[in-house]
């Protein structure tokens, strides 16, 4: 026998059970986050002039440091079109350099490679099987005659000195 009086349903109190109000919650944080989004201040565009295109050879990166001595290569690859990378390992950080005989960004300390374009060739003189992330690219354009990148789409770190 049940102490508690029989209720007909449609007389019962509205009760949200934990979990009808975690999907409530759950749907309004949906509902709220592309709001958030759309508010954030976008990052403003930060771009540099970083030489005259005639001063870059093709297919040839071009190391470029910046007055806060960040370094970054710049290849100009054909006449309209240029990439540049910063010259941060992604293993840990270092500061690659260009092989021209090799045709390869090579860390000094611990031997990844990496391609023109920042493409992980090979990880590290331990494990070069290993699959680093790629160098970080930055967008480019020409303007005026002179090659300019947007430091603020990826941040280059500044210069950290490779060990000896
Ligand atoms: S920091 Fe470049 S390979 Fe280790």
């Amino acid at each position: 026998m049940s102490n508690t009086p029989d209720i007909a349903p449609e007389d019962q109190p509205d009760i949200l059970s934990r979990r009808e109000v975690l999907k409530t919650v759950a749907a309004g944080l949906v509902l709220l986050l592309p709001l958030a989004s759309a508010t954030a201040k976008p990052t403003p565009e930060q771009w540099t002039a970083v030489g005259k295109s005639a001063e870059f050879v093709a297919n040839t990166p071009k190391k470029v440091t910046l007055a806060d001595g960040s370094v970054l290569y710049v290849t100009r690859q054909t006449a309209a079109t240029v990439i540049a990378v910063s010259s941060k390992c992604t293993h840990k950080g270092c500061q690659v350099g260009w092989k021209p005989g090799e045709t390869k960004f090579e860390c000094p300390c611990h031997g990844a490679a990496f391609a023109a374009t920042g493409k992980n060739l090979s990880g590290t003189m331990r494990h070069p099987q290993e699959i680093l992330p790629n160098l970080p690219s930055l967008p480019t354009r020409l303007k005026d005659g002179s090659i300019e990148v947007d430091l603020a789409a990826v941040p280059v770190e500044k210069r950290r000195p490779n060990p000896e």
